[in-house]
């Protein structure tokens, strides 16, 4: 792995109440004192961010929404803007993930609109990449991932892409309880890379983090986190509960 600090980030999906949230911060934050090389990151419904927010001030524990419009302001019902979670102090967010795909129709031009928002609002966008068909091959998945990475990334400019963070997620591994194998994870993962090279150039794909996500578990984080191409994990279910949070951030650091 290039010098890119690993990242660890929770995605509690519609999971989690306010008041759950403070608890659950309390009792990472000492423990995670002892893995500094790792980034980690929860993300919560809109609902939860305030208290999330709230209560990780002061510590190295960064908080991410799990969508957002791409708009600043405006007549659209029940979204969330960029500006007010740049405004509340999120630093990251989750776009194009599976589950908005599949059941609210997200596509690869509205996760580009929203990941060029987010970076115009000092967000970070982790933009999920999945396999919203089951690939026939290997090929048929490397076709898969490839063109959602350029449609994603669509406009981005080189300098402004690097703090960008790439999550790949293949479909039939997320809340199945198996995830991919390491060494498949890792070809698809380098797929990715090699296509940021090709669209920019190594200095850019090189900057890029790209994470793994689907059914990881403290059990099989360590044979995924040592692939050469794998910076981080972005995890679910398991992470829902805060030992394993804790026990992901020592695999990863
Ligand atoms: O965004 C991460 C998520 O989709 C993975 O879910 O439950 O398979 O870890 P899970």
């Amino acid at each position: 792995m290039m010098n890119r600090r690993p990242l660890v980030i929770a995605n509690w999906k519609m999971n989690k109440l306010p008041s759950e949230s403070a608890a659950y911060i309390q009792k990472i934050e000492n423990p995670l004192k002892r893995y500094p090389d790792v980034i980690p990151v929860l993300a919560g419904q809109d609902v939860l961010l305030p208290a999330m927010v709230e209560a990780a001030k002061n510590t190295a524990i960064s908080i991410g929404a799990e969508n957002m419009y791409w708009q600043d302001r405006g007549a659209f019902t029940g979204e969330t803007s960029p500006a007010a979670l740049e405004d509340l102090g999120i630093s990251y967010v989750i776009i194009g993930h599976s589950e908005r795909r599949n059941y609210f129709r997200e596509t690869d031009e509205k996760v580009n609109l929203k990941a060029q928002a987010a970076l115009q609002h000092n967000l970070i966008p982790i933009i999920a990449i999945d396999e919203a068909i089951k690939p026939r091959d290997d090929n048929d998945r490397s076709h898969w991932v490839v063109n959602e990475v350029i449609e994603s990334l669509e406009g981005i400019p080189a300098e402004v892409v690097k703090s960008v963070i790439i999550a790949y997620e293949p479909t039939a591994a997320i809340g199945s309880g198996q995830a991919m194998t390491p060494a498949l994870a890792q070809f698809s993962l380098r797929r990715i890379r090699l296509t940021l090279a090709d669209m920019y150039d190594w200095d850019v794909a090189n900057a890029v983090r790209i994470m793994y996500g689907g059914s990881v578990k403290p059990e099989n984080a360590y044979e995924l986190m040592i692939q050469d191409d794998i910076d981080g994990v972005l995890v679910g279910d398991s992470a829902l509960n805060p030992d394993n949070f804790i026990e992901l951030c020592q695999v990863a650091n």
